[in-house]
């Protein structure tokens, strides 16, 4: 089965633009598998500071294995240490090809609504779901000290934008939503009205 037999909604944006958020509602709305990529690129993040690789060192991140040694690190996914290098670590190609290629492996097994940075530019051009949210920069620092976590996001933000590989860019045919003044399920019902334009069935909320 190719990873055109099932759906992808593709919602790419900046930190704290509300991706997560908005894409976990939206699954449970339409009944999709929810995947978060850039928890993925924070467990690899995670696994390499644990091995005590500069995440600097190109060479031997290109070595690292997604391979989490049977232990769960989710709970220090928004650690101090990955928030600092997951940009770095998500900047070198052979990690992202193989997370990509997980990516690709999800959507032969669902329909999805996958989050990230380059979902609809990179991952999935195909899909005709893209959805770009954004949010000012003041509003996203506000909500992530609302969550009351440490994140510099403006430097994150920059590096994503500027690397080489995959940077976060606003594909071509993507709804941009600016969630600035929205709530979730405001953001939510757009994306719903926009995805029943399509003409896809959508089950009551
Ligand atoms: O939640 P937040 O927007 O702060 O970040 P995230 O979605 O958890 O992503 C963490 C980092 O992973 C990003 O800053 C990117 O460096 C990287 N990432 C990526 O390169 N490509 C993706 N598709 C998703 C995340
Ligand atoms: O995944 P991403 O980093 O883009 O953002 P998020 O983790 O979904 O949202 C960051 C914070 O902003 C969360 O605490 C959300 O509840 C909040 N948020 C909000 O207040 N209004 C929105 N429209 C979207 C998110």
């Amino acid at each position: 089965m190719s990873s055109e037999s099932h759906r992808v909604i593709a919602i790419d944006g900046p930190a704290a633009s509300g991706k997560s958020s908005v894409a976990r509602e939206l699954a449970l709305r339409l009944g999709f598998a929810y995947v978060n990529s850039g928890a993925m690129y924070r467990a690899v993040t995670w696994h390499v500071l644990q091995k005590g690789v500069d995440p600097n060192d190109t060479e031997a991140n290109n070595q690292s294995r997604i391979l989490i040694d049977g232990v769960d690190p989710t709970e220090h996914l928004r650690d101090d240490g990955v928030n600092n290098s997951v940009s770095q670590v998500s900047s070198v190609p052979q990690v992202r090809r193989v997370l990509v290629e997980k990516m690709h492996h999800y959507a032969e097994e669902n329909d999805l609504v996958m989050e990230g940075r380059d979902i609809g530019s990179v991952v999935f051009p195909d899909t005709p779901y893209k959805f770009y949210i954004d949010a000012s920069p003041e509003v996203r620092l506000r909500r992530r000290a609302a969550e009351g976590l440490r994140d510099e996001i403006a430097a994150r933000d920059r590096a994503d934008s500027n690397r080489r590989a995959s940077p976060l860019i606003i594909a071509e045919d993507a709804l941009v939503i600016d969630s600035s003044n929205l709530t979730i399920d405001g953001v939510v019902g757009e994306i719903v009205g926009r995805l029943k334009m399509t003409g896809m069935q959508i089950p009551s909320a």
